[in-house]
């Protein structure tokens, strides 16, 4: 017997944007939550440490939350604590934690785990998750700029191993994100900035536009201006929905990663720097690599090539990194790159702010020239208090 057939499966993927998700008097999160049975619905619930460390009130306000909502939904036990950051991915030791906190819970697939704050959190809570059970509902509450313009809205989860970045994850679709736009307020300076080089990133590939506002208005976000930065966070958050939603290959099935511009370097010098340098300020180091390569390939004019290292600039990114000198292991990061997509080599490039293709082969010699090029260029600025990694 041979049987063939083709089959879909119709997912949903919602993104609500609010402020101050635990006030009393938002109700947002009770009308996410569906209580099939008709009973309220058994939320489980881990914070970022991080977070609680900036906004200790945070806690308080997710138990008061609940109470206030009962009808609607009960907290199955005390807000976890987990550590934030790239601890949070480093090994397995939180995920298994998270895993064993779900069974002892005894989370089922109409249950809800919670998870709330930033990118690395999510990605370590939303793998757990999705092999407990084989997969329970996931609310994803982002509280940095990088998770709210990138990483919430992805259908991704894991954490490192074998010394590679994401190494161990699985795709799959959260039951909701929410951005807490409240929250940002309490980032470190570093992770406030470090969530704008994915909005260049989607602009430059795809919405001329929104490079312009951002162009226009870096200096107010560097300053931390929400007025400015709300926007740009929630355009570029946009752009990675409507990827997800609409591009057709959510679980990047085929042989290319369209917005995985400058990501190639950025997941190369986060493991070269054992994860010292925030993925935020890797994939602006990456982008500013990838365009000068582009300008020194003749495809990128000089102009739009300065108009994007100075707006990564205006932005707080230091552009150069004495890693970028040890050239051989930095490149291994394409060979690296190569190997996710499954052999095939397929490197996201621009033309134009706005107008991106794809190159399947790298000039070493030339890409050795934009190493240095970039090394070189304002040196000064690597005394800037402005600048992170
Ligand atoms: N799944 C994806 O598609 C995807 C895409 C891009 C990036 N990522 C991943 O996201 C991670 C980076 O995420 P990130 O930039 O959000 O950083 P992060 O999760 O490392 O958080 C940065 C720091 O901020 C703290 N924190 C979180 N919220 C806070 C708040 N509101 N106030 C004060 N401190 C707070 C955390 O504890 C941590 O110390 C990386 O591991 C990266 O690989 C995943
Ligand atoms: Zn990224």
């Amino acid at each position: 017997m041979k049987l063939d057939a083709t089959f879909s499966v119709t997912y949903a993927h919602q993104l609500r944007c609010t402020h101050g998700v635990f006030r009393s008097e938002n109700h947002l999160l009770a009308e996410i939550l569906a209580h099939d049975t008709g009973a309220p619905a058994r939320v489980l619930t881990f914070v970022d440490s991080g977070l609680v460390e900036a906004d200790p009130g945070y806690l308080a306000a997710i138990s008061t939350w609940f109470e206030a909502h009962a009808d609607a939904a009960t907290l199955v036990d005390t807000p976890h604590l987990l550590p934030g950051g790239e601890t949070a991915k480093r090994d397995r030791k939180t995920l298994d934690r998270v895993l064993e906190i779900i069974s002892e819970a005894h989370i089922c697939r109409h249950s809800y785990v919670l998870v709330v704050g930033g990118g690395a959190l999510l990605d370590c809570v939303g793998l757990a998750a999705s092999l407990a059970h084989r997969g329970v509902r996931l609310i994803r509450v982002a509280t940095t700029t990088l998770s709210q313009s990138d990483s919430a809205l992805g259908v991704k989860n894991g954490i490192n191993a074998f010394d590679q970045k994401n190494y161990l994850g699985v795709y799959d679709v959260p039951f909701a994100v929410i951005h807490d736009e409240a929250t940002l307020g309490s980032l470190s300076d570093g992770d406030w900035y470090a969530g704008f080089s994915e909005a260049v990133k989607v602009a430059l590939l795809k919405d001329p536009e929104l490079f312009e506002t951002i162009e226009r208005d870096a200096d107010a976000i560097c300053q931390r201006d929400s007025a400015a930065a709300i926007p740009v966070l929630r355009a570029s958050a946009k752009h990675h929905f409507d990827h997800i939603t609409k591009n057709g290959d959510p679980f990047e099935r085929g042989d290319a990663r369209p917005l995985d511009f400058g990501h190639w370097a950025a997941h190369k010098l986060e493991q070269m720097s054992h994860y010292e340098i925030r993925h935020g300020a890797a994939v602006a180091i990456g982008l500013a690599l990838d365009v000068t390569y582009a300008r020194l390939q003749g495809w990128l004019d000089e102009a739009p090539h300065e108009r994007i290292l100075h707006t990564l600039e205006r932005l707080g990114f230091i552009l150069h990194h004495p890693l970028l000198l040890e050239r051989d292991t930095l490149m291994g990061g394409l060979a690296d790159f190569q190997e996710h997509l499954g052999g095939v080599r397929s490197i996201p490039m621009i033309r134009d702010i706005g107008v991106a293709f794809e190159v399947h082969e790298i000039d070493e010699t030339v890409m050795a020239q934009a190493l240095e090029w970039l090394n070189a260029w304002k040196p000064e600025m690597a005394d800037s208090s402005r600048g992170i990694t």
